[in-house]
Parts: structure tokens; sequence; C-alpha cells
């Protein structure tokens, strides 16, 4: 069964590429989007990508994802750090959820060490880069195919 992973990416990140290269790199989204669902299809799997600048715009997007994904691959950008309607929805909807950032939030200002969505989500990886969304969507998968186990 091909695993269908929902790929959400918060504001600004439309703008990779040319936003702040020395923290965000030059690679596009449409690039990170791309290579995403190369490795997906080589791991069995799909993905279906959505940006948005709007946060309804991504809580619609989650809601929505319900009986048409099965995992949630998120980069919620600046709402990360600000967004309950966000960390709401993802614990409405009950689906797998993992967190990813190109940065190293850590080790960026204070504002950005707090993660509204960390208690709602399975796992976080942040600070590689676009290998960030590769290594997220790894243990996305390994977390959905321990579930299909586990539900056998
Ligand atoms: C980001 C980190 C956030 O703090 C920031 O607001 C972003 C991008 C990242 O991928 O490193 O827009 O999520």
């Amino acid at each position: 069964m091909t695993r269908r992973v929902l790929l959400l990416n918060g504001p600004n990140l439309n703008l990779l590429g040319t936003r702040e290269p020395g923290i965000y790199g030059r690679t596009t989204l449409a690039e990170i989007d791309a290579t995403l669902v190369d490795e997906a299809r080589a791991l069995g799997a799909s993905v279906l990508s959505h940006q948005s600048n709007v946060e309804g715009e991504l809580v619609d997007v989650i809601q929505a994802a319900r009986g048409t994904a099965d995992g949630i691959l998120i980069n919620a950008a600046g709402y990360t750090h600000t967004s309950v309607a966000i960390r709401d929805a993802i614990a409405a909807v009950g689906l797998p959820a993992v967190e990813v950032h190109l940065s190293n939030t850590q080790a960026r200002e204070s504002f950005r060490h707090e993660s509204r969505l960390a208690p709602v989500v399975q796992g976080r990886v942040e600070g590689f880069g676009p290998a960030s969304y590769l290594l997220g969507l790894r243990g996305l998968l390994s977390i959905l195919s321990q579930e299909k186990r586990r539900r056998r």
C-alpha cells in the first residue's frame, strides 16, 4: 500500500532560494518538493505538497488531510512559534506528524526556541537544510510502517 504524505510549508517558504540564503540556503521550495517526491516514490510513498502564507488555510489543509493522507510532514515556519490553531488542527486530525526546519532554531533567537507544535508531533528534525525534509520523511514513513505492523 502506498503511504500518502501531506507536505505542508508555511509562510515565506515560497521565497526559498532568495530568502536570507545565509540561513536558508539557495535551494528553492520547488526543488525540495521534487526531491521529496522522488525519494518518497523510491520508498513506496507519495507526497502531496502545499504551501501557504495564511494560517487559516494551513488549518483547512490539515483538517482535509483526514482520509486523504496517512501522515503529515510540516515546516510551519514562523507559525511554529506562535500558532495554537495549527497545533490544535494537528492534534484534532490525529495523523502522525513530523516537524522539520531548515535551520537549527535552538541556535537562533530565543523567540524561535519554543515550538507550539512539538507536543503534538511524533518527532522533529532541524538544522540540516533541505536534508531535514528527507530525514523527516524517512522518520514519518518509519512511524507509519510501525503503525501498520501494530495493526496486523
Ligand atoms: C524555519 C525556522 C523558523 O523559525 C522561521 O520562522 C522560518 C523557517 C526553518 O525552516 O528553519 O520561516 O521554519
